[in-house]
């Protein structure tokens, strides 16, 4: 097969054509290199290069002031649930995490084996559908930091805007809704966030950090789990994700020549909100979240029956629109429009949607 199909997939995920064409082109030689960019020395001017072209489009596209610093590390979204606690939690201090869904309670889980956490909010009892109001977080002004998920991939729920923590440095995973739509960067302490859906490969996460709190660490941490190391390294403390970094230069540069993110965030509230009225417009699908914390990245929902929702994913997978099974935990339906899925992809989902209900409701 050569024809691409509709990939709703929560990641890994779709990456924009022109970078798979760009990447394709220059698989033999980067131009003028003579070799692959899998091939050449991470010490290289050439990879050197690469990495700039990473680090600065990162920055402009998201705006990161001039006191934070941009790392490319390696062990997924799932390290910085350590790491983050193990460079900022202190051993007589606390960190508060709120929950709104799944990739939260990970974090959490992670962070209690490092030291003391406070669960500031949870929204577990309601299944996860949508964010705390500012009185329902109990913040302990004492923290050391506040952990968020800006966008919950599995449930579909995402912050719309950042909770007020004060002095507090507000730490998030944003691996699902980074580069999706303009974040206040300044509001926050670190953003970490695995590449793989919006910015490229699986492989490589990035990590933002702002300069001051690093003097917050403390020592005798592994070299590699640091952040003093990468820092201090510039992401080359040892062999990066070389083509993952290669392509989170080119995806910068597709996002840049697009409009960057304003035009990014305007797409993809067009594309969500598609969706979310198809699923408005009738009884037979049920949206997960809540309308005010719908995520316009994973747009998950329910049909009458988990027969239904079998039917659904298989007839849509044979007409070319993959990936809509909801993830094992919750079930039904999720359909992931990152910023490389095409409208007209979602045009089609609408349509079938429409269809399948005629047919079955
Ligand atoms: C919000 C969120 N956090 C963390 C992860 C885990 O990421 P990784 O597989 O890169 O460790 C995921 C993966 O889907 C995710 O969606």
């Amino acid at each position: 097969m050569t024809e691409r199909i509709f990939n709703f997939s929560a990641g890994p995920a779709i990456l924009p054509v022109p970078v798979l064409e760009e990447a394709q082109r220059d698989m033999l030689s980067l131009p003028g290199v003579g070799m692959s960019v899998m091939e050449i020395s991470h010490r290289s001017k050439t990879f050197d290069e690469i990495l700039g072209r990473a680090d600065d489009g990162v920055r402009k596209l998201l705006g990161v002031p001039a006191n934070y610093r941009v790392l490319f590390l390696q062990g997924g979204a799932s390290l910085q649930f350590s790491m983050v606690p193990m460079n900022f939690l202190p051993a007589e201090g606390g960190a508060d995490y709120i929950l709104t869904g799944s990739w939260g309670k990970k974090a959490l889980k992670e962070a209690k084996k490092v030291g003391a956490v406070n669960l500031a909010a949870t929204m577990a009892d309601g299944g996860f559908t949508r964010v705390p109001k500012n009185d329902e977080i109990k913040l302990d002004s004492r923290a050391a930091y506040v952990h968020i998920t800006t966008n919950e991939t599995i449930e579909g729920v995402e912050w719309k805007q950042e909770p007020d923590t004060g002095d507090v440095p507000l730490i998030a995973d944003a691996s699902s809704d980074i580069m999706s739509h303009r974040i206040p960067i300044d509001r926050y302490g670190l953003i970490y966030a695995g590449a793989q859906k919006n910015m490229g490969p699986s492989g490589v996460t990035l990590v933002i950090l702002r300069e001051d709190l690093l003097q917050r660490i403390p020592d005798g941490l592994p070299t590699m789990l640091d952040y003093r190391t990468h820092v201090e390294n510039r992401s080359l403390y040892n062999t990066p994700n070389t083509w993952g970094i290669y392509i989170i230069s080119l995806v910068c540069k597709w996002v840049d020549e697009k409009g960057g993110i304003e035009a990014m965030e305007r797409e993809n509230e067009t594309k969500a909100k598609l969706v979310y009225d198809a699923i408005d417009a009738t009884d037979f699908y049920r949206g997960h979240a809540d309308p005010d914390a719908r995520s316009i990245m994973n747009v998950t929902f329910r049909l009458p029956t988990e027969e239904l929702e079998k039917k659904f994913t298989s007839e849509a997978t044979a007409q070319g629109l993959d990936g809509l099974k909801g993830h094992r935990s919750v079930g039904g339906i999720r359909a992931s429009i990152y910023n490389a899925f095409p409208l007209a992809g979602v045009e089609a989902l609408v349509a079938f949607m429409k269809d399948f209900e005629r047919k079955n409701g």
